[in-house]
């Protein structure tokens, strides 16, 4: 089986180290299951995007939804970073971790009146609206608060983001954004809507894209409807192109940040205005990963199984989508044999599983395996399920580590029940 390293995550005296820490040092401390990110990779990863489009006026909003520790979050703030966020929790996170509400950003396609008065009330730099009843109520309750909501309506273009159909988020039969025609009327009636102000067109057509045609596409179509309001003397202040940058699992080659600004900068500089992006798993994916212990093997019928003590509650990318994640052990040795075998967690559902049929090294109990790019959408669709606390965060700073959030203790598992 071929290892994935990086500069994050490498092999060193044939230990997996995340940048100079062993992982044995971590958990000695958090026990496992336990997530760990590599703070370095973080901040690489985001400058390589700024760099990129250095020569386009934009600014970069982190999506949260892919990974919303504080302390992760701030470590894009610090950079100058703003922040999507997807409700009222990630709202309420992102300002927790210090976020100028005028580098917020909240999306969302079913928003309660509460999550809508939260964002005008922190006067954040632009609400999206995603229906008319949702812009009308927008509408509404900024006049009873006397203020002016910032608003920007999602248009889906109907582009195929030839990515998983759960994450494709731009294709006709979706829920998501307003087809092209109907976001003009509504564009054209905000100068009846007394209390809303339209500052931006916005799209966001899928996750773990790996094409970059898609997005120059739905980019044409946004522009259409860019081009034509300006004709109608309706000027945006911002395009949001959302994110969806697919990374690689596999240790395939994907497009670069560079090839990516190359192909779409000279499209969104015909735009003349400001360029927003909400990047998250680019940002993020492969700077975390998910370090579990072998709890078991053993052999049913002719199927090997390593059974783990992580599951499904911890990172639910496999069991959703039948996503792949490399998996590896912390530790080489030369008398390892592959072997083909199912990784799977203690959770009492065949769907918890994080690798089916896969040439793997032979591992046996109590050793520790590396589930790779857990650092987008792992620890924040965790859950309790079957009673399972959910597992700590360790960020890795150059030489020293620390925990971002503890193991649960039962306690929180059952602390408001009656
Ligand atoms: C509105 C919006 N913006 C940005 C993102 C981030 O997407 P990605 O993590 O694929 O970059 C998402 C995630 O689905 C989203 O829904």
């Amino acid at each position: 089986m071929e290892l994935i390293e990086s500069p994050a995550f490498s092999y060193k005296n044939n230990h997996l180290c995340c940048g100079n820490i062993p992982l044995r040092d971590i958990v000695k401390l958090t026990d496992t299951p336990v997530y760990i990110y590599n703070k370095q990779f973080f901040l690489d990863r985001y400058n390589e995007f700024k760099n990129a489009f250095k020569d386009l006026d934009n600014s970069i909003f982190f999506s949260i939804k892919s990974n919303f520790n504080i302390s992760v979050i701030k470590t894009f703030l610090d950079l100058g970073c703003g922040a999507d966020v997807n409700s009222q929790g990630e709202m309420y996170r992102a300002l927790k971790a210090g976020a100028n509400p005028d580098k917020l950003i909240l999306s969302g396609v079913g928003k309660t009146k509460d999550e809508i008065k939260y964002g005008l009330e922190h006067d954040i730099l632009m609400l999206k609206a995603e229906s008319e009843e949702e812009i009308l109520l927008i509408n509404d309750i900024a006049g009873n608060m006397n203020k002016t909501a910032r608003v920007g309506i999602r248009v889906n273009p109907n582009v195929d983001a030839q990515t998983h159909p759960y994450i494709s988020t731009g294709l006709m039969e979706n829920k998501f954004g307003l087809n092209t025609n109907e976001a003009i009327d509504l564009f054209r009636m905000g100068g009846r809507l007394k209390n809303i102000e339209f500052t931006a067109i916005d799209m966001h057509i899928g996750s773990q894209i790996i094409s970059i045609e898609p997005f120059a596409e739905a980019i044409d179509r946004l522009s259409e409807v860019y081009f034509n309001l300006q004709k109608n003397g309706i000027t945006l202040k911002h395009f949001d192109i959302g994110g969806g940058i697919g990374v690689s699992y596999k240790g395939e080659k994907i497009f670069s940040i560079n090839e990516f600004a190359s192909a779409l900068i000279p499209k969104l500089k015909k735009l003349n205005c400001k360029i927003l992006f909400e990047p998250g798993r680019f940002l993020t994916a492969n700077g975390g990963i998910l370090v579990s212990k072998v709890l078991f093997t053993k052999m049913n019928y002719d199927k090997n199984f390593i059974i783990t003590d992580a599951a499904m509650n911890d990172l639910l990318r496999p069991s959703m989508y039948n996503a792949y994640h490399h998996i590896q052990p912390v530790d080489l040795s030369p008398e390892r044999e592959d072997i083909n075998a199912d990784v799977v967690g203690p959770v009492c559902e065949s769907g918890d599983f994080f690798a089916k049929d896969r040439i793997i090294p032979k591992m046996k109990r109590e050793e520790y395996l590396a589930i790779l790019s857990c650092g987008s959408y792992g620890m924040v669709m965790s859950s309790n399920y079957n009673g399972r606390r959910r597992p700590p965060e360790v960020l890795v700073d150059n030489n020293s580590f620390r925990t971002i959030r503890s193991r649960e203790t039962y306690e929180h598992l059952i602390w408001d029940e009656k």
